[in-house]
């Protein structure tokens, strides 16, 4: 079996030294143009020139949660696309979120700032029912940080494109569903993935539906924020701040108005990384379910867009 490693932004010394040992018997080796036909592709933002030339792939191994960028590229027919299936990201995102969301909260900044002048002083206890937190996307990621939130005893709504169940989260469910979702919220957390659906859907008409002083947390796709929607909102003062993992750009261009702007925390794409041995482990246990032909989870449905 013959497995293929082409991965942006990654070095692959160590990525095919931990899938040798956990493939034995595989040749594992780092795309090269022209390089013979594979099995099995681990990939992250390939070049069209690699699926152009592996038109045989029976697995394309996408080394992240979210495939959007794979599914811009044409990719071969029969290939099953399989995303990581939290292995190891979705106790980082609910870290992540649940830091993001208490720091606001408890106004963290805010005392921050006073003791770095010398000043000792109270603010008013905030009470956590008036911050009701919605999640956008109950998915792998989504459905653990609702629970992380529901630990801290926030109440919590969920939104997301078929009805689910998630003890103590209220669900909110379809287009049908989002405006009420919305106005459920004080705090809103994005995690869904990009798809045509939902590109641009942080904008305007549904940050305006949030709760005065809302609060948006973007750690899914840069894209479906519109980015001056949010600052408009920012600024009539309907959102009280945002806190931003992910950018249209990235990294995020030096001239951009979210580097200086007050009410905004930003992170460099940093909230739920891709962890090298629990990937490998996952990506090679699918590897040996297919060539088994068995079937696996996180497979991608290419329609759906993700
Ligand atoms: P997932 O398991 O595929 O979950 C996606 C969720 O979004 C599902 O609940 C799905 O609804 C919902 N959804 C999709 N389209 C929708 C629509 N049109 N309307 C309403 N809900 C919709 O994905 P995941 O593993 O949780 O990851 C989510 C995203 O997080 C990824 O796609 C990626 O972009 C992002 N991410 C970011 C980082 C980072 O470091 N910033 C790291 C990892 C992932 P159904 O349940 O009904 O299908
Ligand atoms: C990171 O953004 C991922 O999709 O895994």
């Amino acid at each position: 079996m013959n497995i293929t490693f082409c991965c942006a932004d990654t070095r692959p010394e160590p990525w095919l030294e931990g899938l040798r040992a956990a493939l034995p018997g595989a040749t594992v080796s780092e795309w090269q143009v022209g390089a013979p036909q594979a099995d099995h592709a681990v990939v992250w933002s390939p070049p069209q020139q690699f699926l152009d030339e592996q038109p045989g792939l029976k697995g394309l191994f996408n080394i992240g949660a979210g495939v959007d960028a794979l599914l811009r590229l044409r990719l071969p027919p029969g290939v099953e696309v399989v995303r990581l299936d939290d292995a190891g990201m979705s106790v980082q995102m609910a870290e992540y979120v649940c830091h993001a969301v208490i720091r606001h909260f408890r106004e963290f900044d805010g005392y921050e700032a006073d003791m770095a002048r010398g000043r000792w002083s109270f603010r008013k206890p905030r009470m956590r029912a008036e911050f009701p937190v919605g999640v956008m996307g109950l998915g792998v990621l989504g459905q653990r940080v609702a629970r992380a939130l529901r630990h801290f005893e926030f109440p919590v709504h969920g939104w997301s494109r078929t009805p689910k169940a998630v003890a103590d989260v209220v669900c909110h469910a379809g287009a049908q569903g989002l405006d009420e979702f919305l106005a459920s919220c004080r705090v809103l957390v994005n995690l869904l993935p990009l798809t045509p659906d939902t590109r641009d859907i942080l904008n305007r008409r549904t940050l305006s539906r949030l709760q005065p002083g809302g609060y948006v947390i973007n750690v899914a796709r840069g894209a479906h924020l519109v980015d001056d929607d949010l600052l408009a909102l920012l600024d009539s003062g309907h959102l009280a701040g945002a806190t931003l993992d992910v950018f249209r750009t990235e990294p995020l261009p030096k001239e951009h108005v979210f580097w200086q702007h007050p009410k905004i925390t930003l992170t460099p794409h940093t909230s739920a990384r891709t962890l090298r041995e629990e990937s490998i482990a996952q990506i090679a246990g699918k590897i040996r379910a297919l060539e088994r032909g068995e079937p696996i989870a996180g497979v991608v449905d290419r329609v759906r867009g993700y």
